[in-house]
């Protein structure tokens, strides 16, 4: 039998995406950004966001459709980020998708954005009765960082550890504010970072001390967890010191050593919560996935550890559609029911 052809939408916050897979192969991931939009105000507004949407949307559709070479009577399935988001940004996609689905008869599927974020490692895999058993998935965006265990990628994600204040993405973007890089942050953070040195300033590692981690035997209050906010913190004392002494702010040192240290933390704890459930096969994913010093630790940590490492191209790390599209495919795979017409968006949907 030929893979279920199934059509994405994603609408969560800046991004209008539509992506097309066939089972787990990628046909297309088209996207239209209001980003540029939202730069002079240092942060998405969501109103801007969502008209964004309701006027890219069908652009983005028939492009997507006609670099897939698809037509609409040709999908099996709908899938439509329902959540979570920005609320009105969230009620374009959906309304949209409904629309699409009601017209087509289509059976329509409501994605969780955070899943999808790691169910797109699984495209150009083999099909999903392969998937390894053992299976992880580190989640780094602008509103999340979290160590999962994916049990079923159709619906049983279970949380091993995540942020307990800012989320990585969150730390990128506010100390980009403090450094004076602008927004997006994490890009501005890793484009300057590349020529500073990571070893100028030993940033603090949130939750490392042995009265937080603990032992493998008896683990600590927060073995997995993480925190940045006393890093964003730490940073801003840093840049004070320098002004306040007239020197010059070594903006570059500063961005590579906040930059290792999020790395750092970040890659060794996903590490230890693997060895210590038997995960063997970790997916990567999020925006800040797209990080080019994540990418590289994460890698260089697996592999010591013997964890295969799955980092998908940049591309479909940050916000997009063929991610939504990736995991309604494993939804039909698996043999669940589509969420009829009636669903609603939910602006802050756990994993
Ligand atoms: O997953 P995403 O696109 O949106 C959410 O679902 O949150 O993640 C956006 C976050 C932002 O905080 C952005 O600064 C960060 O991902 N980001 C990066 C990079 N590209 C995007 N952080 C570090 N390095 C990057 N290259
Ligand atoms: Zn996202």
């Amino acid at each position: 039998a030929t893979e279920p052809l199934i059509l994405g939408i994603e609408s969560s916050c800046d991004e209008t995406g539509v992506g097309v897979v066939r089972g787990t192969q990628l046909l297309t991931n088209t996207v239209s950004s209001s980003m540029d939009e939202h730069v002079r105000f240092g942060g998405v507004i969501p109103e801007i966001a969502s008209r964004a949407h309701l006027e890219a949307f069908v652009p983005t559709l028939q492009a997507a459709l006609a670099e897939a070479d698809v037509s609409l009577e040709d999908v099996d399935a709908i899938a439509v980020t329902a959540g979570p988001g920005l609320s009105g940004a969230l009620m374009v996609g959906v309304a949209a998708a409904k629309a699409l689905a009601v017209a087509t008869g289509k059976p329509l599927f409501a994605i969780n954005h955070l899943v999808a974020h790691v169910g797109v490692g699984l495209i150009g895999r083999a099909p999903a009765d392969g998937l390894p058993p053992a299976l992880g998935a580190l989640l780094v965006s602008g509103g999340h960082t979290e160590i999962l265990r994916v049990v079923d990628i159709a619906g049983d994600v279970e949380l091993l550890g995540s942020t307990i204040d800012d989320a990585a993405g969150e730390a990128y973007d506010k100390t980009a504010r403090i450094l004076g890089l602008g927004y997006p942050g994490g890009p501005a953070i890793d484009r300057v970072a590349a020529d500073g040195d990571p070893k100028a300033i030993r940033f603090p590692r949130g939750l490392s001390q042995p009265k937080y981690m603990g032992t493998a035997e008896e683990p600590g209050p927060h073995r997995y967890d993480w925190s940045f906010s006393g890093l964003k913190t730490a940073v801003a004392r840093s840049v004070e010191q320098y002004e306040a002494a007239g020197r010059e702010v070594p903006v570059a040192d500063i961005a590579a050593s906040f930059q290792e240290a999020v790395v750092d933390v970040v890659t060794s704890k996903a590490v230890l919560a693997c060895q210590e459930h038997g995960i063997t096969d970790l997916l990567l994913g999020g925006g800040v996935a797209a990080n080019r010093r994540l990418r590289e630790l994460a890698q260089e940590r697996c592999a010591a550890a013997g964890i295969t490492l799955t980092v998908p191209p940049i591309s479909l790390c940050t916000d997009n559609g063929a991610m939504v599209a990736a995991l309604g495919a494993q939804l039909v795979r698996s043999g669940r029911s589509p969420s009829g017409i009636a669903f609603g968006t939910n602006p802050s949907l756990p994993v």
